[in-house]
C-alpha cells in the first residue's frame, strides 16, 4: 500500500480553519496553501498529499475515490446526498444554519409554486415538500440575497452565519431547515482499505472536536 493518502479540503473560508487541524494530524503542506493557483499540494507527512478544491466538489472527489477522505460542510453533503460517505468526526468548525429568507414583511404566495434561488436545489425542493409545497428553484453560485429584490423569486435557501448579509439587504431570516457545520468525510472504500492510517485520524480529531467544543 505506497499508494499516497490523498486528502481534499475545500477552499474559501473553511480552509483556513482547517489549518490547525492538519498540524494536529502532524500533516504540514510544504507551502502555503492559499494564494497559489496549484490544486495538489505535497506535505512534509510521507505519504500524504492535499488538494484544494470548490467546497461543493469535495464529496464527488471523495466518493468516487479521487480522493481518500476530505472535509466538507454538513450544508454541501445535505445537498450531495450521497450514501457512499462516512461522516466519522463533526469537526465543530464553519458552523451556520441552513435558513430560508425573505424580504421584510413580505409573505409566501398562499397557493402554487414558489420560486426559490439557491445553491442548495436538492434541500430546498425537500423542505418545501415537507411543507406541502412545491418548487420552481433557479439555481444561483452566489449573491443569491439580490434575487428577491429584484423580483426574481419569492424566497432563498441560504447558509447563515451572523445574519449580516441578509440585513444589509433588507431580507430576514425565516424558517430554520437544518444546523450545518464543517465534517470530515471518508468513502466507504477507503474506510476498509487504508483503515490503518484513516482510524487513527479519526480518534485524532474526534478528540481535537471535542476540546474545542468545549471550550
Ligand atoms: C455565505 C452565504 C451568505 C453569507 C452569510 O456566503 O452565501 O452570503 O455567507 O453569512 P452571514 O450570515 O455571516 O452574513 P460566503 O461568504 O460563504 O460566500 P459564497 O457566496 O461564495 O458562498
Amino acid at each position: 500500500m505506497n499508494q499516497p493518502l490523498i486528502f481534499a479540503l475545500a477552499r474559501g473560508r473553511l480552509l483556513d480553519e482547517t489549518v490547525p487541524l492538519l498540524t494536529e494530524l502532524g500533516i504540514e503542506p510544504t507551502e502555503s496553501l492559499t494564494g497559489s493557483r496549484k490544486l495538489m499540494f505535497e506535505t512534509e507527512h510521507p505519504g500524504v498529499k492535499l488538494l484544494v478544491l470548490r467546497a461543493a466538489d469535495v464529496p464527488p472527489y471523495v466518493e468516487r475515490g479521487g480522493a481518500h477522505l476530505g472535509i466538507a460542510g454538513k450544508d454541501v453533503l445535505l445537498e450531495y446526498g450521497s450514501d457512499m460517505l462516512c461522516e466519522p468526526v463533526d469537526l465543530q468548525l464553519s458552523k451556520c444554519r441552513l435558513m430560508t429568507a425573505m424580504k421584510k414583511g413580505i409573505e409566501l404566495p398562499a397557493m402554487g409554486r414558489i420560486r426559490v434561488a439557491t445553491k442548495y436545489v436538492n434541500v430546498a425542493r425537500r423542505y418545501f415538500a415537507s411543507q406541502g409545497r412545491q418548487i420552481d428553484p433557479i439555481k444561483l453560485y452566489g449573491a443569491m440575497e439580490l434575487a428577491p429584490l429584484v423580483g426574481l423569486v419569492d424566497v432563498i435557501v441560504d447558509v447563515v452565519d451572523t445574519g449580516n448579509t441578509l440585513k444589509a439587504n433588507g431580507l430576514e431570516p425565516r424558517d430554520l431547515i437544518d444546523y450545518s457545520s464543517a465534517r470530515l468525510i471518508v468513502s466507504r472504500v477507503a474506510m476498509k482499505t487504508r483503515h490503518q492510517h484513516i482510524f487513527p485520524m479519526i480518534e485524532k480529531l474526534n478528540k481535537w472536536a471535542k476540546s474545542r467544543d468545549a471550550s
